[in-house]
């Protein structure tokens, strides 16, 4: 079989290259001419664990390729998958889908022959309809399907996440292109993957609904953090003491600086909007939503009223500024809200993240000084903030952290630090809802 990824992305790329190894022909297609060029030269545009052993290992099988010409690469393709972002659109929040359509009408420029479109992209429900009235006005005579198939992969775990999921979801009223959806993941089949086929418009909002669920359930966590500070008590055991409850879960109870990244932000305010636009309004996610973007602008605060009401003047140490380890990806990370608080304040801020400086100066105000290791961002500072818990920060040398800080101040916004051991080695030691 072949098929053709519209979009190299975190997603397209990682997807189009574990499809190729499930033994499918794949050409992968970005209109962003310096991606392909690059995976041209085996150098990989995003950072993923793995990704590019598993890209050089298929693209010497002959099985994965690289273009810029989307139809020499959906000509023939048995399957063509849209993996293009879908961002906030400005303003409103809705999903911004201009790139979902403006690729598909280049698509149905170049069908030749039956041909399933596959939307992995997350997009509202609907969409798929739409998706296909696009298709059809420009090409009349072409046969074709349009399919739901919302991608679950996690940054950081992707390849894993890709190629051994929970589950896969299908969304199609149509038994030819079931058939060949099947086809595309049949290895995942023999593996016993549950596989969830459903109408497109269900399919379309199980993906929203499994990230809006997922976003409120940290964001749960996370008040419980500020009510375990408030009175005394430990969110750890907290969330040990519900998660072992199995309609619970231990999962996703990790309380921080509030849900960011490139998918839980823009996923819950297009869902907010959608459920307003159809008359059933989603309360608790407008909550959700509200009570998450409140957090991460009081994360600033948090610092300056541990330095003692004010930073005016004074280097603060930031380390890790991705939205997560294991990523390079920065869109809506918490970093982005703390480090504006942090320069907004008159603080000078030193920071330090092992794969996203070069996302993060892109997005950070100017002024903020980005370090070579994590013992560089702390000379002189009034505090050291842990943003992302990045393995490299899990067992920093206490003794040679507090001979650099000017005050022994550690600010752990991920809970990487024990607070007694902390306290015991002479710092003053804030973390997230453990006293
Ligand atoms: N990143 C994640 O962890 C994740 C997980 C699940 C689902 N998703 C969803 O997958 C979609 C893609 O996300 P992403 O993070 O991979 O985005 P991304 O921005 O990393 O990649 C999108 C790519 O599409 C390319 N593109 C846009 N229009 C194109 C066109 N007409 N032809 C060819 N290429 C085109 C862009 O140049 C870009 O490289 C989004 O809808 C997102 O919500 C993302």
């Amino acid at each position: 079989m072949r098929i053709a990824m519209i979009g190299t992305g975190y997603v397209g790329l990682v997807s189009g290259t574990c499809f190729s190894e499930f033994g499918i022909d794949v050409v992968c297609v970005d209109k962003d001419a310096r991606k392909i060029e690059l995976l041209h030269d085996n150098v990989m545009p995003i950072f993923e664990p793995g990704l590019d052993e598993l890209v050089a290992s298929n693209v010497e099988a002959g099985r994965l390729s690289f273009t810029t010409d989307l139809k020499a690469a959906v000509k023939g393709a048995d399957a063509v998958f849209i993996a293009v972002g879908t961002p906030s659109r400005r303003g409103d929040g809705h999903a911004d889908l201009s790139f979902v359509f403006a690729a598909a009408e280049e698509i149905a420029d170049a069908l030749d022959g039956y041909t399933v479109i596959v939307t992995k992209s997350t997009v509202p429900v609907g969409t798929g309809d739409e998706v296909e009235k696009v298709i059809r006005a420009r090409r009349p005579d072409a046969e074709f399907d349009v399919v739901s198939n919302p991608e679950f992969l996690r940054e950081g775990s992707a390849i894993n996440d890709f190629l051994r999921p929970d589950r896969v979801v299908i969304g199609t009223e149509s038994e030819r292109a079931r058939k060949v959806m099947k086809q595309l993941y049949r290895v995942l089949y023999l593996i016993e993957t549950p596989i969830v086929f459903t109408s497109r418009r269900t399919s379309e909002l199980i993906k929203y609904a499994g990230n809006t669920f997922l976003a409120t359930k940290i964001t749960f966590i996370n008040e419980i953090a500020d009510l375990c500070e408030a009175v005394g008590a430990d969110v750890h055991d907290v969330a040990r003491g519900i998660g072992l409850d199995g309609r619970i879960g231990k999962k996703f109870l990790h309380p921080g600086p509030g849900y960011g990244g490139s998918c839980f932000p823009k996923d819950t305010l297009a869902l907010v909007r959608t459920a307003r636009d159809s008359g059933a309004p989603l309360r608790i996610v407008e909550t959700v939503v509200a009570v998450n973007d409140e957090r991460k602008k009081k994360m600033a605060e948090r610092v300056v009223t541990a330095c003692g009401g004010s930073v005016a003047g004074k280097i603060i140490a930031v380390l890790g500024l991705t939205f997560k380890p294991n990523t390079d990806d920065m869109r809506d990370s918490p970093a982005i809200d703390l480090v504006a608080g942090l320069v907004a304040a008159g603080a000078t801020v030193r920071a330090f993240d092992p794969e996203g400086m070069d996302e993060a100066k892109k997005l950070l105000p100017d002024g903020v000084v980005y370090c070579d290791d994590s013992y560089a961002t702390m000379p002189g500072a009034e505090a050291l903030v842990i943003v992302t818990e990045w393995n490299a920060f899990r067992a920093l040398d206490p003794s040679r952290i507090k001979s650099l800080l000017a005050a022994p101040r550690v600010i752990d916004l991920r809970n990487v630090y024990e607070p007694a051991e902390m306290r015991d080695q002479g710092f003053d030691y804030r973390s997230i809802g453990r006293v």
